[in-house]
């Protein structure tokens, strides 16, 4: 198993007028799960082809460990690709669909064997390996074409491009835990390709967000949620997304509208900036008093486990997250909190918004 790194790779389909892939430096480190999130047309597929071969960059080169591959083709590059379709053998058996890449590699035949049904019982198809792939539905042919993916053990890394998708989602959770469960006992290199936050959250140790052929941020699903340096990540991932506040600083003093809400850690000159705060993070206490930053309340939403509460702020609207037990009546003035805030200037993250007397996130 090796580390694979990337060195200035780019891609252009255009002839370098529009970039697919803006030109990165980075490493996936061995063994690791990673999941790569992003809009579509961000460059997922593309950045994903590009390591396995299937695309040459147009700029850049590729290491797998000490070996340039930037040249080096698909078969030689000893990488498992599982695509969004199924791909596999429709007339031959799910066991031979699986074998096929062992096969092809010369394991020995009880190895073979061994791994067919480890990989066929962790993924619920023991009962269907002697039926013909063209006899399953399109969910369960996707799941063998998973099993291909993941059946050999010396692969470099196991690349999944929206592997789930075709799959029913109530199978989705299901397989997404036995994914984790064979990555652990296989150190595969895993990148698995999705735009479901859900998926990439619960899936992966290290979440990388694409936008526009960049990486905006990349790292444990915690701190995407907690410590989002990019206005994308923020509203990206979250349910509802981060608020959004325009804002100005002046002399350090964060205000929105006529209200002052708090000073700005970092050296920051005076201007426009947009506080960012998640809906989990606005405390609506009781008592409708100061001090807080007065808000209307304009709606409840009732989600089952939580509430959402609706206000508008000098104009601007704003969610926060509350628990069932309280509840705010439309039209009302209140004062919220805010526990954890960010600043940001240029969708860029800029500084960190303290309250009056409070001490700010990490
Ligand atoms: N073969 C191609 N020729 C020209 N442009 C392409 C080609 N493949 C992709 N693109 C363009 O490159 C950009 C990135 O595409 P890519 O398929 O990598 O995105 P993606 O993140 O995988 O999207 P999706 O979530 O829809 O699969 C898009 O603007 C797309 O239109
Ligand atoms: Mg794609």
């Amino acid at each position: 198993m090796v580390d694979i790194h990337l060195d200035g790779v780019g891609h252009s389909y255009d002839g370098g007028r529009t970039w697919a892939l803006q030109p990165m430096t980075r490493t996936w480190t061995s063994a690791r799960a990673y999941a790569l999130l992003g809009p579509s047309g961000c460059g997922k597929t593309t950045l994903l082809n590009i390591m396995s071969g299937l695309l040459r960059p147009t700029v850049g080169r590729i290491w797998f460990g000490e070996r340039e591959v930037t040249t080096v083709p698909t078969a030689a590059r000893n990488i498992a690709q599982v695509f969004q379709f199924p791909v596999l053998y429709e007339g031959m058996s799910v066991y031979d669909n699986l074998a096929f890449p062992l096969r092809n590699r010369r394991y020995p035949k009880a190895e073979i064997d061994q791994r067919v049904r480890t990989v066929a019982r962790l993924l619920g198809l023991d009962d269907h390996l002697h039926r013909r792939s063209r006899r399953l539905d399109p969910g369960r042919q996707q799941i063998v074409s998973l099993g291909r993916g993941l059946v050999r053990s010396d692969v470099a890394a196991v690349l999944l491009d929206e592997p789930l998708t075709v799959v029913d989602p109530a199978l989705k959770w299901t397989l997404r835990s036995k994914l984790k469960e064979i990555h652990r006992g296989t150190g595969h290199t895993l990148v698995y390709v999705t735009h479901d936050q859900t998926e990439a959250l619960t899936f992966a140790d290290e979440v990388v967000v694409l936008k526009d052929g960049a990486i905006v941020q990349s790292g444990e699903p915690t701190e995407l949620f907690l410590s989002p340096e990019h206005e994308f990540v923020g509203h990206f991932i979250g349910s509802p997304g981060m608020n959004m506040i325009p804002a100005d600083v002046v002399d350090g003093v964060v205000r929105v509208g006529d209200n002052a809400v708090g000073h700005a850690v970092g050296d920051l000159a005076a201007g426009d900036v947009r506080i960012g705060v998640r809906p989990e993070f606005v405390r609506i206490p009781a008592a409708p008093t100061p001090p807080g930053l007065p808000a209307r309340i304009t709606g409840v939403d009732r989600m089952g486990a939580y509430h959402l509460v609706r206000a508008e702020i000098d104009g601007h609207p704003l969610v926060a997250k509350v628990d069932t037990g309280s509840w705010f009546a439309p039209g009302s003035l209140e004062y919220f909190h805010f526990d954890r805030a960010f600043l940001f200037r240029d969708s860029v993250r800029c500084g960190v918004l303290v309250a009056p007397g409070e001490v700010g996130p990490a």
